[in-house]
C-alpha cells in the first residue's frame, strides 16, 4: 500500500467530561453535564488526514481490553485504515480522562507501552509514503532514528512532542526534534524545552540545533508561526468560539501535513493547519469537527491575513 502519510504514535480512548461548573478538589465530587467518548492521540492526526481525503496509515497498537475495543470501533467509524495497527492478545488500556473547560482542560492518561516497538524501516520499505509524522514524545522514544530511516527512502518527517516535562528536557527527544524536517511544538512546549521564556530566543535556539528543518510553533488562539533559517511566517488563527480545545494541536498537524503531501507552500500548509485546528475546537473531541478538503477551502477565505 502506498500512503500519502504515515502517522506513528499511540492512540487513546478519550473520555471527555464537558460542561463542568468548577474544578474538582480532593475529597469532593463534581458532575459533568455532558460526556463524550472519542478517539485520541495519534489517531486524531490520522482522522484529520483521512477526512481531508489523504491516504493515511496509522502505526499504533491495540490490546484485547474493552477500551481497545471501543477505540477500534471508533477508528472504523472514522474509516481509518487499521492495516498497520497491531492488535495484541493482552490488555493494552490506553486511555485519557479529560476535564474540558472552554479555554483549557486537564488530563489523566494511562499509557501501556507494547513490548516491541514497530519496525519503521520495514514499514517504510513495504509502504512507501511521502511523509511520516511522529505524534508525541512517546513515539519518539521508539523512533530515535526515524528521520534517518525516512530520509533514506525520500520520506519527509514531522514531530509533535506533546507536553511532558521530563521528555521535553530529554536529550533523546531533542535529538529527534533536531533531525526532522518539521518540528511542531506548541509555544509552551518549545519554551520549556529550550529553557527560555522569550519565544524568539527559544525559536532561534531550537532552529540552530536542527540539521535542516523548520519549526512550526502552534500558539492556540494566537495562530501559528513557521520559522526557517531565512524566513518567519505567521498565520493568524481563524476566529471561532471554542467548545473543547482537546486535540486542536493534532488537528492542526493533520491540516499542515495534508498541505505538505499535496505540495502546497509552507504558508498554505500553516493555513490548512490553522483552519483544521480552529474547527476542531468547535466540537468535543479532537477528531470531530475537523473539515473536509472542500470545507477547508471555504474557511480559508475567512482566515484573517
Ligand atoms: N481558540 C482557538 N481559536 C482559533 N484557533 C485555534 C484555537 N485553539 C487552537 N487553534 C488553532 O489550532 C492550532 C493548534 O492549537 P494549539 O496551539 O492549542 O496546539 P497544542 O497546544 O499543541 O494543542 P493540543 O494540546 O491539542 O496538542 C493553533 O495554532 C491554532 O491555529
Ligand atoms: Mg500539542
Amino acid at each position: 500500500m502506498r500512503y500519502d502519510a504515515l502517522v506513528y504514535g499511540p492512540l487513546f480512548c478519550d473520555l471527555i467530561f464537558t460542561e463542568l461548573d468548577e474544578f474538582p478538589s480532593l475529597g469532593t465530587e463534581i458532575f459533568a453535564k455532558e460526556f463524550t467518548i472519542a478517539i485520541g492521540g495519534s489517531a486524531i492526526v490520522a482522522a484529520g488526514l483521512q477526512r481531508l481525503g489523504a491516504k493515511v496509515g496509522l502505526i499504533a497498537d491495540l490490546g484485547n481490553d474493552p477500551f481497545s475495543q471501543v477505540a477500534a470501533s471508533l477508528l472504523d467509524g472514522l474509516g481509518i485504515d487499521r492495516r498497520l495497527i497491531r492488535t495484541h492478545r493482552q490488555p493494552l488500556p490506553q486511555l485519557t480522562v479529560a476535564l474540558s473547560y472552554p479555554h483549557d482542560r486537564a488530563f489523566i492518561t494511562r499509557f501501556e507501552k507494547p513490548a516491541q516497538p514497530h519496525n519503521l524501516a520495514a514499514i517504510l520499505r513495504e509502504h512507501p509514503s511521502k511523509h511520516l509524522h511522529i505524534g508525541s514524545f512517546l513515539a519518539a522514544y521508539d523512533a530515535l532514528n526515524a528521520a534517518q530511516i525516512a530520509h533514506e527512502v525520500g520520506t519527509t518527517v514531522s514531530f509533535d512532542p506533546g507536553w511532558d516535562e521530563a521528555a521535553l528536557l530529554d536529550e533523546q527527544v531533542h535529538q529527534v526534534a533536531a533531525e526532522v524536517d518539521y518540528f511542531m511544538p506548541s509555544r509552551s512546549e518549545l519554551c520549556y524545552m529550550m529553557g527560555e521564556e522569550d519565544v524568539q530566543t527559544a525559536l532561534d535556539k531550537a532552529l540552530s540545533r536542527m540539521t535542516n528543518g523548520t519549526i512550526i510553533m502552534k500558539n492556540s488562539s494566537q495562530g501559528v508561526l513557521a520559522h526557517t533559517a531565512d524566513k518567519t511566517i505567521t498565520v493568524t488563527a481563524l476566529p471561532v468560539t471554542p467548545i473543547d480545545t482537546t486535540g486542536a494541536g493534532d488537528a492542526f498537524d493533520a491540516g499542515f501535513i495534508y498541505g505538505l503531501v499535496n505540495n502546497h507552500s509552507l504558508e498554505d500548509c500553516c493555513r490548512y493547519g490553522a483552519v483544521c485546528g480552529a474547527l476542531a475546537t468547535t466540537a468535543v473531541g479532537g477528531a470531530t469537527g475537523t473539515p473536509t478538503h472542500e470545507e477547508v477551502k471555504t474557511w480559508l477565505s475567512k482566515l484573517p491575513s
